[in-house]
């Protein structure tokens, strides 16, 4: 299937790793409805590793571990859809998957075909024990082809790390979005070095195949799976501007049961969700001015209709002054045009004098723009 803009939903792996179970998907699943994610556009509810048995059955199918998932996974897509969701889950193009499950190679086709057969709409396909003879592109390819033919809409969500030249090759399987990077886990390093890496592959981002950047880390506050020492509200806030402005798919990690007010407004704030989801996915490109270093990173993207996203991202524990001149938007002087900028997250207006915006950043913040082009007074 063809996804056009980047996937959201919410997936199990931050906080839960292997201790999954029906309750908390179906808890999860009510959560999502009533606490206006849904509403805000994730859909997707998705179950990661440690879902299954260690063996398939006689026909060689895979089995929901029956303790964890006593009612088999018909029921939990049954219960997922009744919310209005989609329902997702995940194999690995290995023999086993990372976490030492069955994995689907030489399974693809039969793999595909049970799991549209459980009413599932999104699959994340990882990497690990993957053979070393047969390149990762004929695997990524394989379960693409089984995914399409299987009859049923499935969102393919390829999570091969970036390696193997993945940027190279990932859009002649039928992925929807592909990790362009390593694990996330719960700290400010992890989101600065994530940030850091994807700076070379914004060109291969785009409708209908999206880099991921991996899932959010917002409101874990150091609890779960990837908890380690987690990060400040304001952090987690810059870090999901960051994901959101570089279109990457927006995957939830937190336990949603439990999150603070400062958690569900970062993650339900409209108008940078819209940036994110802007149909048309230009490429975000990186300001260069000349103040610049690799703790304040400032991106611009073309939307649709001709306003332009602004984004200043202070990644230091220091104050910081964003600048930006409109030459480099495409708006010198000899145009007569300027912007009007109104920053997201505060509501206050930059001024601009000489075509020239300074903006102050506090340690860890961001300021993001949607900047509308309008006459030189
Ligand atoms: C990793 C993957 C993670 C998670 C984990 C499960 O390879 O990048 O996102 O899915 O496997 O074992």
């Amino acid at each position: 299937m063809v996804k056009l803009t980047p996937p959201m939903g919410w997936n199990s792996w931050n906080t839960f790793g292997a201790d999954i179970n029906e309750a908390l998907i179906f808890e999860t699943a009510d959560k999502m409805a009533e606490s206006g994610l849904l509403a805000c556009g994730y859909d997707y509810l998705v179950i990661d590793d440690c879902w299954s048995l260690k063996e398939r059955d006689e026909q060689d199918r895979l089995v929901p571990d029956p303790v964890k998932f006593p009612h088999g996974m018909k029921a939990v897509a049954d219960y997922v859809h009744a919310k209005g969701l989609k329902f997702g889950m995940y194999s690995c193009a290995g023999n086993l998957t990372c976490a030492g499950y069955p994995g689907s190679f030489e399974h693809e086709f039969i793999d595909a075909a049970t799991f549209a057969e459980w009413g599932v709409d999104f699959l994340k396909y990882d990497y690990c024990y993957h053979s070393n003879i047969i390149p990762g592109e004929y695997l990524y390819r394989r379960m693409g082809l089984a995914l399409e033919n299987c009859g049923r809409d499935i969102l393919f969500s390829a999570c091969s790390w970036g390696i193997d030249e993945t940027h190279t090759w990932i859009k002649t399987s039928s992925a929807s979005m592909w990790r362009s990077t390593g694990d996330i886990v719960d700290t400010w390093e992890s989101v600065k070095s994530l940030a850091a890496q994807q700076k070379a592959l914004h060109p291969y981002n785009g409708v209908g195949c999206f880099n991921d950047m991996d899932m959010l880390i917002v409101g874990m506050h150091g609890k779960g799976n990837v908890g380690f020492q987690g990060c400040s509200d304001i952090q987690y806030r810059t870090h999901f501007s960051l994901w959101a402005f570089l279109s990457s798919p927006l995957m939830i990690g937190c336990d949603i049961r439990d999150m603070s007010p400062e958690t569900l407004s970062t993650l339900t704030n409209r108008d940078i969700i819209a940036i994110n989801q802007d149909p048309g996915c230009r490429q975000p490109y990186p300001l260069q001015g000349i103040w610049r270093d690799d703790n304040l990173i400032a991106y611009a993207k073309n939307l649709t209709g001709g306003d332009i996203a602004i984004g200043f991202f202070n990644l230091s524990a220091d104050k910081a002054t964003a600048r930006l001149n409109l030459d480099e938007l495409g708006l010198p002087h000899s145009t007569h045009k300027t912007l009007s900028m109104k920053e997201i997250w505060t509501q206050k207006d930059a001024l601009i004098r000489n075509a020239h915006v300074a903006w102050e950043l506090e340690p860890y913040d961001c300021a993001v723009f949607r900047a509308k082009v309008v006459d030189l007074a």
